[in-house]
């Protein structure tokens, strides 16, 4: 929403429009709200921790450690063997509450700091259930110009491990609880709880900064788009969120100071359209021979331009970015990635020399035939834009075609998004009007096979909820809505990350730009990195610095 100076303001104008708000009357600053039904069930313990030891930097730091704080008041009960993104079995301890908990860390430092930061660290790799983590082990030694988390802790901020319902995760009933949007909702739960505990807890919940990578870059990003939607009210309820009163309205807020977001996979709904004109566009497919689905790639790769210019979004000079204008975004960004890492001492290889890259932990080399600086004076010359796709696409194999909302259901391999959608009932649900027409696997009860209904017509009928999960994961949704979006991001993507397409952290950023809401958008393709995040610690973190003081500055 267009920022308001008061909250008072925002209650008169929401009242005036007749919407069920959220922000009215809550507290913002410390004070406890009351009023949601389940708010008395929900109230934190301060003084349930055990103290742990951890070395950082070489000093030792006590800090408390509250574990395992549930912060639903209606966690979802879940089997005790559950499947990981990597296929293997685990057996978790907490079947109770153990996917919508945290791990809290206070340093010793900061117990009695009310206004101290917290560092929201949402952990759903590839979009995946994430049982409660600790980040934080006793004992441990770490480097805080290496691990976020020491850094974070030094900096004497409140730390938090957050676990999350999301794809794959089995409930003790059969079903599968984790559907779109259930990570999302989870992570404002546990904001809420921040919220509604905020004058017994250390640290401001005014000042929450959300962290995650990947699929938790892509958390990150909703959370940050969405704050204080109704559209996540009924759901909330459902979990037993605080700050939902009787009539299903909210007394909390649940939006967020700021965001530090890494490779957000990100727009799911649209993602195969990005990937598919990124890796055709100069024929990278086919110049790989990673290129199992030309005809699909093509048809996904021509519904781009029109998406692109649907969004309206501008390309920072004024101008529509179109798909005929985005390459050069992303050849500009890399530029703009190459020569800051010049101008921090950093030295590229010329052409027809050997570029070095780490995969694992191998080190592997590409001879550089696609970028040419002069390191003299720190700038690029020129940049091949097909062969450096080329690059981006040898140094890891590309994705399937379509990449996220897989068809090849019976294939052996055949990765993707589809188990986040659908009913709690279904394993998985095409998400898409492609991966619904070409699903292949007879009997699933799912596409244009089994059903003889295009999903043309089938993902717009009322009774089919995809859609609509859809829209909850997806920050472009929200972003210059009245939802309240995070006035600060810092936002990175790899230069040789081949996991989604360039042109989604560009859309995010540029729509970001565009929110009145928003106050920075300090965004970078970050140079020669992977699908990777937290690898710039002393970077995020000194921006983490700046933005509270800035915050501070503005009374936030
Ligand atoms: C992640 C990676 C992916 O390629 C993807 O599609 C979703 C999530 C991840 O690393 O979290």
């Amino acid at each position: 929403m267009h920022h308001l100076s008061t909250p008072l303001k925002a209650c008169a104008a929401a009242a005036a429009m007749l919407l069920a708000l959220t922000a009215c009357g809550s507290d913002n600053d410390g004070g406890t709200a009351s009023g949601g039904t389940f708010d008395s069930a929900l109230a934190f313990d301060s003084a349930k921790y055990t103290t742990i030891n951890v070395t950082i930097d070489g000093v030792k730091v006590p800090v408390r450690w509250y574990k395992e704080v549930c912060y639903v008041a209606k966690p979802t009960a879940v089997a005790a063997t559950q499947t990981t993104l990597m296929g293997t079995t685990t057996t978790i301890a907490n079947t109770a509450c153990g996917y919508q908990s945290m791990n809290i860390f206070v340093p010793e430092s900061a117990a009695a700091n009310g206004d101290t930061a917290l560092y929201f660290a949402v952990n759903n790799g590839g979009w995946y259930a994430s049982y409660v983590k600790a980040s934080v082990t006793d004992g441990a030694s770490y480097d805080s110009t290496a691990s976020n988390v020491a850094a974070a802790l030094k900096a004497g901020y409140v730390y938090i491990d957050v676990a999350t319902r999301s794809r794959g995760l089995a409930a003790a009933d059969g079903s599968w609880p984790g559907k779109a949007p259930a990570p999302v909702v989870d992570a404002k739960a546990a904001i809420r709880y921040l919220r509604l505990n905020d004058a017994r807890m250390p640290g401001s919940a005014s000042r929450i900064v959300v962290n995650g990578t990947s699929g938790g870059g892509a958390l990150s990003s909703i959370i940050g788009a969405s704050g204080n939607s109704p559209d996540y009210l009924p759901y909330l309820a459902a979990a037993g969120a605080a700050g939902i009163d009787a009539n299903g309205r909210s007394t909390l807020r649940d939006d967020v100071l700021a965001i530090n977001a890494y490779c957000p996979i990100t727009d799911l709904g649209n993602a195969d359209l990005h990937y598919e004109w990124l890796y055709t566009a100069f024929g990278t497919r086919a110049a790989v021979g990673r290129n199992p689905n030309p005809a699909g790639s093509a048809q996904l790769a021509a519904k781009f331009p029109a998406y692109q210019q649907s969004l309206k979004l501008s390309n920072g000079s004024g101008a529509a970015l179109t798909a005929d204008n985005m390459m050069d975004q992303i050849r500009q960004e890399v530029i703009h990635s190459a020569e800051v890492y010049m101008a921090a001492g950093g030295t590229i290889p010329d052409l027809g020399e050997e570029m070095s890259y780490a995969s694992g932990p191998t080190t592997k080399t590409y001879v550089n035939d696609w970028l040419d600086v002069d390191n003299g004076t720190k700038k690029v010359v020129s940049i091949d834009m097909a062969k450096y796709l080329k690059f981006v696409a040898t140094q890891a194999t590309l994705k399937a075609a379509p990449a996220f909302d897989q068809t090849g259901m019976t294939v052996t391999g055949a990765t993707g998004e589809s188990n986040l959608f659908g009913t709690s009932s279904q394993k998985y649900s095409n998400f898409t009007e492609y991966g619904w027409d070409n699903n292949d696997a007879r009997g699933d009860g799912i596409g244009y096979d089994d059903t003889g209904i295009t999903g043309n017509r089938y993902f717009s009928l009322a009774t089919t909820p995809v859609m609509e999960q859809v829209k909850l994961i997806n920050p472009l949704a929200y972003i210059a809505t009245s939802a309240t979006a995070a006035p600060y991001w810092y936002v990175r993507h790899g230069t040789r990350d081949r996991d989604t397409a360039f042109t989604v952290s560009i859309n995010l950023t540029r729509a970001l730009q565009a929110d009145p809401d928003v106050q920075e958008v300090n965004y970078r393709l970050a140079w020669n990195q992977p699908h990777a995040g937290n690898y710039d610690v002393p970077e995020a973190m000194a921006w983490i610095a700046q933005t509270l003081k800035a915050a501070a500055a503005r009374g936030l």
